[in-house]
């Protein structure tokens, strides 16, 4: 190869040819859109720490996934604020809070998009961690009944798909072994496998009321440092019994995502954080930066990294760019 026989910018002299040598793609079918799902009846409400995004009551969370359906949305992934609060989280596995409720609503408006549903305790621990606790020990195996018990409860309601994110160890093989028992063998898992401990959780955490009360989750999320450590994690998943894997953040971990892709063959998910998300609405909003162009250019990235799906709040706009 030399020059000038060899010059790149021959394939980039025309939007056709440019279109015909691109690399990634961005397909509807890859983005899942999540959304945050209220009690009540008539709820859309701001959520301030993420522009753009809502607290939903059941009703209008359907009426949104219908309109994300006929604008070619394929998946969404529900997290749910519960009315109460306890110790032990015991409103996730509630039949009818907004979780199950919304998952019915959607089913019924827009049957084939995919629902899938968000696993852990900390939207519904008055404590805010993700497990039980005992004093300021977050504990684990007393952890993984609740946790199965609450994926359950999202897939009799009619879930397609359950995520845990607790990131407890033995988690999806608990949830796996109760679905299989109960009959729901059918029903895939997505684990949140190398989640990371990350301070761009945060606007996520304003949104979900989530904060932990004392200390982090540095005892159960995986140090930022780590990239080996992310391989033994997807490991166990998938020998639990996992069908897609997670690496979550996306753009700050677009190496581990990589990493990932090449050591299995299994489909891959990268969670878009709602601190990625604030961070190109704050900047486009400011003028900053051109918020269309630099959130395609986030997308395109964590695909080229090796990401099969986005979790992304991005959804509804990407779609509408593609
Ligand atoms: C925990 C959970 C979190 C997110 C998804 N599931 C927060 C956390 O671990 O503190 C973060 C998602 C986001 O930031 O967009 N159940």
């Amino acid at each position: 190869m030399s020059w000038p026989i060899d010059r790149p910018r021959r394939v980039r002299d025309n939007q056709a040819l440019r279109e015909m040598v691109s690399e990634t793609h961005l397909r509807a079918e890859d983005m899942i859109y999540p959304i945050f799902v209220v009690p009540g009846r008539h709820v859309k409400k701001p959520i301030s720490s993420l522009p753009g995004q809502y607290h939903l009551s059941p009703d209008e969370a359907g009426l949104l996934a219908l309109e994300f359906r006929r604008a070619g949305g394929r998946a969404m992934m529900l997290f749910g604020i519960p009315e109460r609060k306890d110790e032990t989280g015991s409103s996730g596995a509630d039949p009818h809070g907004p979780v199950a409720d919304s998952v019915k609503v959607i089913k019924d408006l827009a049957p084939d998009l995919a629902v899938i549903t968000d696993v852990c305790l900390c939207e519904y621990t008055s404590h805010g961690h993700c497990g039980l606790v005992d004093g300021h020990r977050v504990l684990n195996d007393e952890t993984l009944p609740h946790l199965a018990a609450q994926a359950l409860a999202h897939v009799r309601a009619g879930a397609d798909m359950v995520a845990p994110s607790d990131m407890m160890d033995g988690r999806v093989g608990a949830i796996r072994g109760l679905l299989d028992k109960s009959g729901y063998g059918h029903v895939p898992i997505m684990s949140y496998s190398a989640k990371y401990a990350s301070a761009f959780y945060g606007p996520f955490r304003l949104a979900a009321d989530s904060t932990p009360a004392f200390g982090d989750r540095r005892g159960y999320q995986m140090d930022p440092a780590n990239r080996r450590e992310a391989l033994f994690e997807i490991d166990l998943d998938l020998a639990e019994g996992a069908d897609i894997v997670m690496v979550k953040p996306a753009g700050p971990y677009l190496d581990v995502i990589r990493e990932v892709r090449n050591h299995t063959p299994r489909p891959l998910a990268a969670y878009q954080v709602s601190g990625e998300y604030a961070m190109l609405k704050l900047a486009g909003d400011s003028g900053a930066l051109d918020f269309k162009r630099a959130a395609m250019e986030s997308l395109i990235g964590i695909k080229r990294a090796g990401a099969d799906l986005i979790l992304t709040y991005l959804a509804p706009e990407a779609l509408s760019w593609l």
